[in-house]
């Protein structure tokens, strides 16, 4: 079968059908990932709410969140939680079509690209998804029977790292592949 490079950016939606295709994100992980939905949207303003708590723990990522006096900057905290919950829930839906692909697109050039200050390095994006998954996983444990969390886990392990996938896109030189 040939295979026609191109640049994922100016295709989204073929990049994340076929990273999904990769990891095995089918049909079965899509109903999963929907059904377990209400579980993890019932949590988003905890889970937003732990990864600043997290991401200000440390200096390299606070300094993102702080005002000129060095103190917690919570007007662009709670801007930020708003955008990281607009995010959970999209998630939520599982789609990974036209409209979501590109918005993940825009998600990643807003850390990569900042117009000012230090961009988002890129590492603390690969950490937030690891914490978006402990989280997740915690929260799957708590509530659901043994064998329902573990696919629920399974399910948003792999979105999550497609979605990671796409994150790191605007931190990669434009090639085709
Ligand atoms: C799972 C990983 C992450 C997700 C899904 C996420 C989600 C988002 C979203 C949806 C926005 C709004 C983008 C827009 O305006 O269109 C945003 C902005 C932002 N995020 Fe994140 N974020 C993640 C990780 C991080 C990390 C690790 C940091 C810093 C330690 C961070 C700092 C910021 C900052 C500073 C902005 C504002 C960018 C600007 O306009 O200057 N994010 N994020």
């Amino acid at each position: 079968m040939a295979y026609e490079p191109y640049l994922p950016a100016t295709d989204m939606p073929r990049f994340l059908r076929e990273l999904a295709e990769f990891v095995g994100f089918g049909p079965e992980d899509v109903a999963t990932v929907r059904r377990t939905a209400p579980h993890v949207l019932a949590r988003e303003a905890a889970l937003t709410a732990g990864l600043y708590e997290h991401f200000l723990k440390f200096p390299a990522s606070a300094r993102f969140f702080l005002g000129e006096d060095g103190q917690p900057d919570h007007q662009r905290i709670e801007r930020r939680r708003h955008s990281l919950g607009r995010w959970v829930r999209q998630t939520a839906e599982a789609a990974l079509a036209s409209e979501n692909a590109y918005y993940l697109l825009t998600v990643s050039l807003a850390h990569s690209h900042r117009p000012q200050g230090p961009i988002v390095p890129v590492h603390f994006m690969v950490g937030a998804m690891s914490l978006t998954q402990s989280a997740l996983a915690e929260v799957f444990a708590a509530e659901l029977p043994a064998a329902e969390a573990l696919a629920a886990s399974a399910a948003w392990n792999k979105l999550l790292l497609v979605h990671l996938a796409a994150l790191l896109l605007g931190y990669l030189p434009p090639r085709a592949s």
